[in-house]
């Protein structure tokens, strides 16, 4: 069964992209089938994904034009599936709140018969229509985190969203867990923050911590994910573990 699973949190450049593309490479590499949705603007997912943006379809050439959503199905750099991502998607978060079509794109992934294990989706720094949309169609959220001191109050409104839509019955999206990311335990007030967090999310937050490593952020202007580029470097091995971790989170609970 294709679990769907939302990378989440309104707050920028905490890694969610980088742990979008990371994820799906490392859950890839156990021989699972793996598709990324790109539902950012920015597209940063898809350009980590070795993909040309000018000519591939995005889910607005899907919501506009009616293209099969198999169709905007491409190939990666690695061994999973990207539907990519790109400006046009601005358009298409205006149109599902004009047309009132919250929930397009669950209804769009159950009726295109995708044979995927994951599916995961990476969604833009705020909470806009495309954003609910990925948390609409998710039965887990992650959300990345940088332990700074503003860190933990987007994670509380990001979880009573995610309880709100589950609680209007509207999905049954849960936050799996909490991703510390670009870790420096050097870092005193990172520590602190680390800290707090596990005193008050205990059983959500991930063993696995994800260290700053330069390689992860190299790796995206190859078009290839830190898994691919080097294989061997903590930041790639630190993604594969998070894998691990989460794999025992969803197939063995
Ligand atoms: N573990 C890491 N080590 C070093 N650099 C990292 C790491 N994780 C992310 N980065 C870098 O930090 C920046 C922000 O990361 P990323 O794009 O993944 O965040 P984001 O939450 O998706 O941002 P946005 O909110 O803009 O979508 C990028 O330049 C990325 O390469
Ligand atoms: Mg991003």
């Amino acid at each position: 069964m294709n679990k769907i699973i939302a990378i989440a949190n309104q707050k920028g450049g905490v890694g969610k992209t980088t742990t979008a593309v990371n994820l799906a490479a490392s859950l890839a590499a156990t021989n699972r089938k793996i598709l990324l949705i790109d539902l950012d603007p920015q597209g940063n997912a898809s350009t980590a994904a070795g993909i040309a943006k000018n000519n591939s379809n995005t889910l607005y050439n899907h919501y506009f034009e009616g293209v099969d959503l198999n169709k905007c199905i491409y190939k990666s750099k690695d061994q999973y599936d990207v539907i990519p991502g790109g400006e046009e998607l601005i358009a298409l978060e205006v149109a599902i709140r004009n047309d009132n079509n919250q929930g397009f794109l669950l209804k769009s992934i159950n009726e295109s018969n995708l044979q995927f294990d994951y599916t995961i989706i990476d969604t833009p720094p705020t909470l806009n229509q495309l954003t609910i949309e990925g948390l609409f169609s998710a039965s887990g959220t992650l959300i990345p985190l940088q332990c700074e001191y503003y860190s933990l109050e987007g994670v509380t409104s990001l979880m009573q969203t995610i309880q709100t839509i589950s609680n209007k019955n509207m999905s049954s999206n849960r936050v799996i867990g909490i991703i510390r990311t670009m870790v420096d335990m050097r870092n005193n007030l990172a520590k602190d923050v680390s800290d707090e967090l596990e005193k008050h999310f205990s059983s959500l937050v991930f063993n696995t911590l994800i260290p700053r490593n330069v390689k992860l952020a190299e790796a995206p202007s190859h078009g290839m994910s830190g898994i691919k580029y080097k294989p061997d470097s903590y930041g790639a091995k630190a993604y594969l573990s998070l894998a691990g971790e989460l794999i025992r989170k969803i197939e063995y609970a």
